[in-house]
């Protein structure tokens, strides 16, 4: 019996050093050389490295526990949360032209001329766009990265859509997070439906075929991980009451044209008076694809 102990204990010490050594290699190995390369690459988010963007796409999981540090709610200009959201954005691995003709559906083929309209027919701008889909079919940012030479950011949560926007060759940035509706980080339950309908949970979660938990970041915290302040478009398509995502200081931000896709009459109401107090004017509705388009007022 005594025999039977020490080979126990002697397995226990044994498997105990594994844990350790293990541990110790990730630390002093793997996650050093991780952050290394998240500090190399955010400093170089203008460059299109292929460096950053394999070593991205190749450590998720290692994204995946990073992300749990930023549970906790941080404010919307923290550094740490900043620095988070900027070791994301990263450009699309294959640049290739996209026939837009092809994809696009008639209805948005309607809905772009009122867009043009809005920022005045602006050649070289930038955007961001929350809820990007797979930034082909129903995108309004591809004709204007092609005909008016735009640029930006896409975000998109779905992973589904996410992997698609990392194949498909956008010129654009690309960061598959989640945008919250809180003025600070939290976690968040994503929804993920059938193909753009997926949204960040606030409660009927069940009726969801799967839910992911994801760090949740405002929308003021993309404007400071981009370092800029002047956006020309920003588009808000969440499948959800968009009011409640509109946490950005206003009297900070310089942003021109601001469309969003709204749920109801409710919701659109809403909208434009929040926006009016923000000295936002109507520039334009198109009922059949749900949108609204807000300029600033000079
Ligand atoms: C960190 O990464 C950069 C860029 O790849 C490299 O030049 C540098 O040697 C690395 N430093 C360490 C300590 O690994
Ligand atoms: C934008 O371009 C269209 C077509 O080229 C033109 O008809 C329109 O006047 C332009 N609008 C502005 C504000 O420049
Ligand atoms: C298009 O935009 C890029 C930057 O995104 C710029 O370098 C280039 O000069 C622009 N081209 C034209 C024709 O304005
Ligand atoms: C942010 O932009 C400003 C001016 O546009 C520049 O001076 C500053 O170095 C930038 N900071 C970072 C971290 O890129």
């Amino acid at each position: 019996m005594d025999q039977f102990y020490i080979y126990v204990t002697q397995g226990g010490l044994y498997v105990l050093f594994l844990i350790y050594l293990s541990r110790w290699l990730v630390d002093n190995i793997y996650l050093k050389e991780h952050h290394n390369m998240t500090t190399y690459c955010s400093n170089h988010i203008n460059s299109h490295s292929h460096k950053c963007l394999d070593h991205f796409l190749n450590s998720d999981s290692i994204l995946d526990s990073d992300k749990d540090d930023l549970s906790e709610k941080l404010q919307m200009d923290d550094p740490s949360l900043v620095y988070n959201l900027r070791n994301t954005l990263i450009y699309s691995k294959n640049p290739q032209y996209i026939e837009i003709s092809k994809y696009s559906k008639a209805q948005f083929r309607e809905l772009f001329p009122l867009l043009v309209k809005s920022v005045s027919n602006k050649t070289n701008g930038f955007f961001i766009e929350f809820g990007a889909g797979d930034g082909i079919v129903n995108s309004l940012t591809l004709p204007l990265e092609q005909r008016f030479n735009w640029t930006g950011l896409l975000v998109e949560a779905d992973p589904r859509f996410a992997a698609h926007l990392h194949r498909r060759g956008r010129k654009s940035l690309i960061s598959s997070t989640c945008l919250g509706y809180q003025p600070t980080s939290f976690l968040g339950l994503f929804g993920i439906n059938n193909y753009g309908k997926s949204k960040l949970l606030t409660e009927d979660w069940e009726t969801y075929h799967t839910v992911e938990q994801m760090t949740c970041f405002p929308m003021y915290t993309y404007l400071l991980a981009l370092n800029r302040t002047n956006i020309d478009l920003v588009i808000i398509d969440v499948n959800d009451k968009a009011v409640d995502y509109l946490t950005l200081p206003f009297d900070k931000v310089l942003i021109d044209v601001i469309m969003i896709k709204y749920l109801n009459y409710n919701d659109l109401a809403f909208l434009s008076n929040f926006m009016e107090q923000k000295n936002y004017e109507t520039v334009g509705i198109k009922e059949k694809n749900s949108f609204i388009v807000f300029k600033k007022m000079k």
